[in-house]
């Protein structure tokens, strides 16, 4: 939640910084702002509303400026508005803040009683003011930074810049993220590496408790204790171009066409083609005692805790592990029952959402080992972690993740049948035939994007929809549930997701001849189960579109549309093609509806705040 980004060197950086914000935008898009030093005076534009908004003022900066940092919001303490965009600042400093300062009423208070004036509703803003009354001592940044840090409670990743000392940015890492980038004769600073790859290939992360001072020559690092810390930097090889559009109209629609490919790669690097056997290698099983993990215990959010439902049921059914799952927000609130026998898998896209990150914390602390699945490396919860597994999707950018769940699924499925072969849970021929189907997904993704123009047809007759269900069972459960989270999100048609097998427990009080039912009927152990659910819908009128498996004669002559996805003799799988068909459905109804796609209002897609 917000994006922060920094530049010093020689380049003129009102664009670099512009062209950075909108590569940070997934992280939230309620206002924007620039900052930067030139002829010793700090210049600041900013704007309500998306980054776009702040296109026209950008000739108010000056070109030649070669120090500066840039902000994107998502807000949480005052309505987006140009006074609460940050950078905030008076003449002499300001500051960038990516995160929440918890106590910020209590130090208001303390600074409204010293006769200081806010000009924003921001919790950032008491920042501001305590360090101005440092630096007007005559204290240095370093000092103030020293003296004001013990003093703020809650999250924060911070840039600052002091109009007296031109030639520095200061930063500050707790809680939120932070990276440094390293250039030639050039440091950059972001939220994340994503909008510095195009520049540098070297990072410094700050850790939690850290500040650090950069200039064109590198960055120097401290924790709060003033005691200077030594950071190895970091290589990272990510295209530049895998973060552009390609040709596609949104950044949604290009990452659930990327499905195949992913899917290909994901499959080549985990299995030996010629030999059909699984590579163990890049699991991250390596830091992990396997002998002393005798449960599983999942924690995520949103997207990621559906796949890890699924996840549930890979890891009981291969591996044979008692399995919890659990969202992080609840996980880290309670007294849950686990321990140093209990390996916590944290799953996570960004790496970076706050309960998730916190939920590991609280695990480790517990005695648990800990393993992340995560898309970026790096990140805050791998390195948290006692141990990563990778996904290698690439990077993801539209709000509503669709290659990454997908990953997920795979990764998982790859993860479990490891897991299984190292607990000889498997047989040798059992095994060879996951595999052997394993290879057959990439073909039939590309066979699930070519039902895009019947789905973008049916779409249109979903436009008027004010709300409807999703039903599943067994494994299409977690992606009925993923299905209606992602029709909410950009479309914002109210969808529910249920197990099949809960509708007589309340939703069915809902069906009358308006309503409609998406039912993910795969031809799986339970097909007869939803059939039965299908004509209870039926007997009330209700209108059913079915997702089914391959050509399914019955559910066409029942149902108000059918959307045929690839059929494949395996539930896992089965999965991930249901789910991108209810992906291409979610979208189309979306940009039939005229929404923003790739930035759905209120959202954000690295949740780096409770
Ligand atoms: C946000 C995003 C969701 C995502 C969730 C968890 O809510 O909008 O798309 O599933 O965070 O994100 P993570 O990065 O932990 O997978």
């Amino acid at each position: 939640m917000c994006g922060i980004i920094g530049y010093i060197g020689s380049r003129s950086c009102p664009e670099l910084i512009y062209q950075g914000l909108e590569k940070l935008e997934y992280r939230g898009y309620d206002s924007a702002g620039i900052a930067v030093i030139s002829s010793g005076q700090i210049t600041t534009v900013k704007a309500a509303g998306k980054l776009a908004r702040l296109r026209p003022f950008m000739g108010g900066l000056p070109a030649a400026a070669h120090i500066g940092m840039g902000h994107t919001r998502w807000a949480t303490h005052g309505e987006p508005s140009d006074e609460n965009a940050h950078p905030h600042g008076e003449a002499g400093a300001s500051v960038i803040h990516n995160g929440i300062i918890e106590n910020y009423k209590e130090l208001k208070l303390e600074l409204i009683a010293q006769g200081v004036s806010f000009k924003s509703e921001t919790d950032t803003e008491v920042i501001l003011h305590l360090l101005l009354a440092e630096l007007q001592k005559g204290t240095s940044v370093h000092m103030a930074l020293l003296k004001l840090l013990p003093q703020l409670q809650g999250a924060f990743s911070l840039g600052i810049m002091n109009r007296d000392e031109p030639e520095a940015l200061y930063l500050v890492k707790q809680g939120s993220p932070l990276v440094i980038g390293c250039g030639k004769d050039e440091t950059f600073f972001a939220s994340d590496p994503l909008p510095l790859i195009p520049y540098c290939q070297h990072f410094l992360f700050l850790e939690d408790g850290e500040f650090a001072r950069i200039t064109r020559a590198g960055a120097e690092v401290w924790n709060f204790a003033g005691v200077q810390q030594e950071k190895p930097a970091v290589t990272m090889d990510w295209d530049s171009a895998a973060a552009e559009k390609n040709g596609f109209n949104h950044y949604m629609l290009k990452e659930i066409h990327e499905q195949p490919q992913m899917f290909s790669s994901t499959i080549s690097r985990h299995l030996d083609l010629h030999t059909n056997s699984l590579i163990l290698d890049h699991l991250g099983l390596d830091k992990i005692d396997l002998a002393q993990v005798k449960r599983l215990h999942f924690v995520a959010c949103g997207s990621a805790y559906y796949a890890a439902l699924v996840g549930k049921y890979l890891m009981e059914t291969l591996p044979q592990f008692p399995c919890d799952v659990e969202l992080a927000s609840e996980f880290r609130y309670r007294e849950p029952f686990i321990g140093p026998d209990t390996l916590v898998i944290a799953v996570s896209q960004s790496g970076e959402t706050a309960d998730t990150l916190a939920s590991v914390k609280y695990a480790r602390a517990k005695g648990c080992q800990t393993l992340a699945l995560c898309n970026v490396k790096f990140s805050s919860i791998p390195r948290e972690c006692h141990s990563a597994f990778y996904m290698e999707a690439g990077p993801e950018i539209g709000v509503a993740s669709t290659k990454a769940f997908t990953s997920m699924l795979l990764n998982l499925y790859i993860f479990s049948l490891g897991l299984a072969r190292l607990r000889h849970t498997l047989s040798a021929e059992a095994l060879a035939q996951h595999l052997s189907q394993l290879k057959l997904l990439p073909p039939l993704a590309a066979q699930a994007l070519a039902q895009d123009k019947n789905i973008a047809t049916y779409a249109l007759q979903f436009l008027h929809e004010t709300h409807c269900l999703f039903i599943g069972r067994g494994f299409s459960y977690a992606i009925a549930l993923e299905g209606a989270l992602k029709l909410k999100e950009i479309s914002y048609i109210h969808g529910e997701g249920y197990a099949g097998g809960e509708l007589k427990h309340g939703p069915i009080a809902l069906i009358e001849k308006s309503l409609a039912v998406i039912a993910v009927v795969p031809r799986d152990k339970l097909y007869d189960k939803m059939l039965a659910n299908i004509e209870e819908i039926r007997a009330r009128k209700g209108r059913i579109i079915a997702i089914t498996s391959g050509n399914d004669p019955h559910l066409a002559q029942t149902c108000e549309a059918v959307l045929s996805c690839p059929a494949i003799d395996n539930p896992c799988l089965q999965a991930v093609l249901s789910s991108m068909i209810l992906q291409q459905f979610a979208y189309y109804v979306a940009l039939h509806r005229g929404t923003d796609v790739d930035q759905p209002r209120n959202l954000a897609k690295s949740v780096t705040v409770e």
